[in-house]
């Protein structure tokens, strides 16, 4: 019999916490009116944990479940599915959690070789489709298949056998040439001071693969193209087994550790083309976009003062920080260039995201999660939930805002209207899960019209929990 999940952590509670079923809906019930144009999927991934964790849980470690919408003439239907890992598929048949996702060195004994050649990890943050394929990804491991309209798991993928590291979950589709450029840190081996770039053609071939010694081990969560860079911030939160092996964080903020800013040529460049820029002490989760001109390359991220929800090498907690968009600018024709930063919107932001058909390219319209300071949160991290969707037009550097009240948004995706409409006009299309009914809705906005509210509210009758990334399949 399943056990019940600890009451104490926080992330195994709402909003985050498991559900428990997987399930279908057709035609669900809407408010207003899903566009006509609309057509396609909206595939949402998170932390899912099926059984009550063995040791310590973090909202990392929770076994993936994704989540799709499908979208077309109006109607929503709707499926989930968890992510049928090697770890799930054990733990399913065992009937309870056998294998610690958080440390390799707390699992049931007969499962400790296990953690160490699973290739498989837990696919729990984010969704892709390119190649013809959809993955799921998390960052430590190989990316995981998964069939675009069941979710049935086809296992995991690793492009032919030409993929030997792990995949961000971050990876970036050119818009123009339809490449995936992708990376891993840790690239050759566990804490391993390197880190691995792949180029993956439309038809999803791997094509290349260049591994790139790194300053210092560091765990690396998202990166930019340009047209003719590759931007990857080794940003100090540092990986070390010595630390881990004395039972210290594997993984912590250690900002003495320096910020290296690593700027490859997108083409032809080779391992021996690197340059590592210095840059003041910062830290980012997510790069709304980036682009170069004449020379100057400029990459905007949701900006930290330092790592939230890691520890310090001590154990110790790091504690609150707000990140603010802000613009990084790096002149690659001073003799010795360096990473300029300014930040540039008041307001707090995390899961940036611009129009996909300009991603790389000079562009103006971005879109952001972002507080009001009506739901407040008692996580040491930050004291309020991201309860509101903003537009920032980087021409006129104003913002478009909506707030939803009592309810949770999730990292809001933009869809264009269609394949020639002008750049951001279209639909942002975020997840809102309601502190009163405990229900998640889907909502559907205008992209440049957020303050009207949306356009349409599509209702489960159950809750997603709070999850990371999604993508958008356009419909045929
Ligand atoms: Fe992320």
């Amino acid at each position: 019999m399943a056990e019940p999940m600890p009451t104490d952590n926080p992330f195994l509670n709402f909003p985050w916490g498991p559900i428990q079923m997987e399930c279908e809906a057709y035609d669900l019930v809407v408010e207003g009116e899903v566009p006509a144009d609309l057509n396609g999927t909206l595939y949402r991934n998170g932390p899912n944990q099926r059984f009550k964790p063995r040791g310590d849980y973090h909202l990392f470690a929770g076994d993936g479940m994704i989540h799709a919408f499908y979208i077309k003439g109006g109607k929503v239907d709707y499926r989930n599915r968890w992510v049928r890992t090697a770890k799930w598929n054990i733990e399913d048949s065992e009937g309870r959690a056998v294998v610690n996702a958080m440390n390799p060195f707390d699992c049931e004994p007969e499962y400790s070789d296990f953690v160490l050649v699973d290739k498989e990890g837990l696919a729990n943050t984010a969704v892709v489709w390119h190649g013809g394929r959809l993955l799921a990804m998390e960052e430590g491991h190989l990316p995981h298949e998964i069939d675009p309209v069941t979710l049935d798991s086809v296992g995991s993928w690793n492009f032919r056998g030409k993929l030997h590291t792990a995949m961000t979950a971050h990876p970036k589709v050119d818009p123009e040439t339809g490449e995936m450029v992708f990376f891993a840190y840790m690239a050759t081996g566990p804490f391993a001071s390197d880190l691995a770039v792949h180029k993956v053609n439309p038809e999803g071939v791997l094509t290349e693969t260049i591994i790139l010694p790194t300053p210092y081990s560091s765990m690396v969560h998202d990166f930019v193209i340009t047209e003719n860079y590759i931007v990857i911030p080794v940003l100090p939160i540092s990986g070390s087994l010595e630390r881990a092996m004395e039972g210290g964080p594997p993984f912590a903020w250690e900002p003495e550790k320096g910020v290296h800013i690593g700027i490859l040529p997108r083409h032809g460049g080779t391992a021996e083309d690197i340059r590592w820029l210095e840059m003041d002490t910062a830290f980012t989760f997510h790069f709304m976009n980036g682009f170069d001109q004449g020379g100057v390359v400029s990459v905007d991220c949701c900006q930290m003062e330092h790592a939230p929800l890691f520890p310090t090498p001590d154990g110790g907690s790091t504690g609150k920080t707000e990140p603010r968009l802000t613009r990084w600018t790096i002149d690659m024709n001073a003799p010795e260039p360096r990473v300029e930063f300014e930040q540039i919107d008041e307001f707090e932001s995390e899961f940036p995201q611009c129009d996909p058909r300009y991603l790389g390219k000079p562009y103006r319209h971005g879109w952001y999660t972002s507080p009001d300071g009506g739901l407040t949160s008692d996580l040491e991290a930050n004291d309020n939930f991201f309860n509101t969707i903003g537009h920032y037009d980087h021409e006129t550097r104003k913002e478009d805002r909506y707030s939803c009240g009592r309810s949770l948004v999730s990292e809001a995706l933009f869809v264009p209207k269609s394949l020639n409409a002008a750049e951001g006009e279209g639909y942002l299309l975020s997840l809102a899960t309601s502190f009163d009914t405990r229900l998640t809705s889907l909502l559907i906005f205008d992209a440049q019209d957020l303050a009207q509210g949306p356009l349409a509210k599509v209702h489960l009758s159950h809750r997603v929990p709070a999850g990371f990334h999604g993508f958008w399949r356009p419909g045929d």
